[in-house]
C-alpha cells in the first residue's frame, strides 16, 4: 500500500469504527427480532413451541431455563458461574433484544452450550415468540 493510500484509509477506518460503536446499542427491538427470525424461517414464531424448546434439555446438561430461569421473567443465574443474568423476557428487561450484536453473540454461545450446534432460524423465532408473550 502506498503511503498516500494508507493516509486515506485511516480516517475511513476511524469513521467506520465510530459508526459501529454508535450502532452498537439499541439498534433492534424484540418485535424486530421476532420478525427477522420468522422471515428467515419462512414461518411465524410459535410461542408454545418456543416454551417447550426453552425448558427442554437437548442432549446436554443444560436447558435455556437452567441459566435464565422459568419463566425467564426474573433475574437468572448462570448454572456454572453463579453470575446474575438480567431477565430474558423483554417485558421485564428493557435492554433485552435491543442490541443485534449482543443477541447474535449470546444465541451463538448459548445454543452451542445447550444443543452443541447453532439454533435454527425457526427455533429462534419460536423462542422470541415465547419471550415476547410473557407479560
Ligand atoms: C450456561 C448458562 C446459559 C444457558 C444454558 C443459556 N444462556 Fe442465554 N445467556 C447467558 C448469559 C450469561 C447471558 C448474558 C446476559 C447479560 O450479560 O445480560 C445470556 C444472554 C442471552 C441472550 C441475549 C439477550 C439480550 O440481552 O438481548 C439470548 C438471546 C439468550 N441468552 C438466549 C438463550 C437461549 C435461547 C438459550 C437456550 C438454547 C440460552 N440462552 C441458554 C447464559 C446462558
Amino acid at each position: 500500500m502506498t503511503p498516500i493510500r494508507s493516509l486515506l484509509t485511516a480516517p475511513v477506518l476511524l469513521l467506520a469504527a465510530l459508526c459501529f460503536t454508535t450502532a452498537h446499542a439499541a439498534d433492534t427491538t424484540p418485535t424486530a427480532q421476532l420478525q427477522h427470525w420468522s422471515a428467515q424461517a419462512g414461518a411465524p414464531g410459535n410461542a408454545a413451541k418456543g416454551q417447550s424448546f426453552f425448558n427442554a434439555k437437548h442432549g446436554g446438561e443444560w436447558s435455556c431455563a437452567s441459566c435464565h430461569g422459568t419463566p425467564p421473567t426474573t433475574q437468572g443465574k448462570h448454572a456454572n458461574t453463579g453470575k446474575v443474568i438480567g431477565p430474558l423476557a423483554p417485558a421485564f428487561n428493557p435492554k433485552a433484544f435491543t442490541d443485534t450484536a449482543k443477541v447474535d453473540k449470546w444465541f451463538k454461545r448459548n445454543c452451542n452450550d445447550v444443543l452443541s450446534r447453532a439454533c435454527s432460524a425457526a427455533e429462534k423465532a419460536d423462542v422470541l415468540a415465547y419471550l415476547n408473550s410473557l407479560q
